[in-house]
């Protein structure tokens, strides 16, 4: 079949598969053309297969040398019927990995449950031994608790008043006023549940108590903060309150790791076109109106670039890691100097339908939304019939 871009709403129903590996080969090679980083040689990805996740995955591997288990949630081909994108870019990364003579193996399932919790123990039980890093990158509208059986749905809802502001429409390129009530209560605590830091904890516990964390562990999640402009639905929104409690959460895993002297960071990372992003209102047009600053400013990163960073610069220098006060490792750094944010305020007011190609980066944001899905990659033939079903090598 050939295989389109078929969107709904803010997602896209297809994915290609060549184009997807052509993502993975990219970052990949863009990770071998900044040198080799003193990382971790056993890592952990929880949430391994889109976004931050997958590029520390690959900026482990293929960084360090790492052995890796990734974790993630993703649909699998079927008949007449496309894998969801992270599905495609995991079976990439293995046989990349797998060529290059590289440790690694999948897991496909939901980590929040305690069944891919267990499978996840005893596959670094038989494989790996222990683990000496592990990164924490799930992004999930849902979680089942483990405990209760009941099922939480995050909300991306301001807190306390109703907030109105201008949105695109990253399809159409129209800009509009948008207003989104205030969250309530249950509404919070949904948020924190699923997007907190509770899981997180749970699997530290779960992974320190069968010892399979090595001496001087370290684990890293990934928060956002970002500017005023977004603060009423994101920061000070039902999305931030779990962003706080996940901030939280670093300090008492720390606690909890004291004995094997580890250490649990938050990277406060840079707004990014991933699924998740894009469906957060406001946000579109910020990230539209940031890349095209950033570029002018050759400052610009992808979640490869980001993360490559993080690793270099950030966590494996050996010296002691830099934090801000509240000890997050901020790689927002440039999204958030000041001359960028005083050009993204000026832009923002600025901003409509007509004026926004001119003076925004619709056309990079566009790019990017469907470089997710594996579409728009230079070097992949968009035309051939591609009727091959997939195979994670790992995943029987
Ligand atoms: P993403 O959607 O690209 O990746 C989410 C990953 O989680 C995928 O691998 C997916 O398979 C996995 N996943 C989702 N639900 C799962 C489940 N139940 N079980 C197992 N795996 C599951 O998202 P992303 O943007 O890379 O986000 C990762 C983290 O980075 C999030 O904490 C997010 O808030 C944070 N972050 C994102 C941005 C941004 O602009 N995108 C900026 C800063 C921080
Ligand atoms: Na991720």
């Amino acid at each position: 079949m050939i295989i389109e871009p078929r969107m709904r709403g803010f997602i896209c129903l297809t994915s290609h598969p060549k184009g997807c590996e052509q993502n993975v080969k990219n970052q990949i090679e863009y990770i071998k053309s900044k040198g080799p980083i003193a990382g971790a040689k056993k890592v952990l990805v929880i949430g391994a297969s889109t976004g931050f996740g997958l590029a520390s995955r690959i900026t482990s591997a293929f960084g360090s040398d790492a052995a890796t288990i990734g974790v993630f949630f993703e649909k699998p081909p079927l008949e007449g019927k496309t894998a969801s994108p992270g599905w495609y870019n995991s079976a990439a990364f293995e046989s990349e990995a797998h060529k290059a003579g590289l440790y690694a193996k999948s897991i496909n399932g939901d980590a929040f449950s305690n069944e891919i919790k267990r499978q996840t123990l005893d596959l670094i039980k038989a494989d790996l031994g222990q683990v000496d890093l592990v990164i924490y990158s799930l992004a999930s509208p849902v979680r089942v608790h483990p405990t209760t059986g009941v099922t939480h749905r995050s909300v991306l809802k301001p807190i306390g008043q109703t907030f109105t502001n201008k949105t695109v429409d990253f399809h159409t390129g129209n800009v509009t006023e948008v207003s989104i009530a205030p969250a309530n209560e249950e509404d919070i605590e949904n948020t924190v549940t699923v997007m907190g830091g509770e899981d997180w904890a749970m699997w530290m516990d779960a992974l320190k108590d069968e010892n399979l964390l090595a001496e001087g562990a370290t684990t890293v999640a990934y928060s956002y903060i970002g500017p005023s402009l977004t603060e009423a639905v994101y920061r000070k929104g039902t999305i931030g309150r779990a962003k706080d409690h996940l901030e939280a959460t670093a300090f008492s895993i720390t606690d909890s790791l004291k004995t094997i002297g580890g250490k649990a960071y938050v990277s406060v990372n840079k707004a990014l076109v991933t699924q998740a992003s894009s469906a957060i209102p406001v946000i579109p047009l910020y990230i539209s109106l940031l890349y095209k600053i950033m570029k002018e400013e050759g400052i610009h990163e992808g979640c490869i670039e980001q993360i490559q960073r993080l690793f270099q610069d950030r966590l494996y220098t050996g010296e002691a890691v830099p934090t801000d006060d509240k000890g997050r490792i901020r790689i927002d750094d440039w999204e958030m100097r000041d001359d960028v944010q005083e050009k993204v305020a000026k832009l923002w007011l600025e901003a409509t339908t007509e004026t926004l190609p001119e003076i925004g980066d619709l056309a990079g944001y566009k790019n990017d939304f469907l470089n997710l899905f594996g579409f728009e990659f230079a070097g992949v033939d968009y035309k051939a019939d591609t009727n091959e079903v997939i195979n994670i090598e790992s995943i029987k």
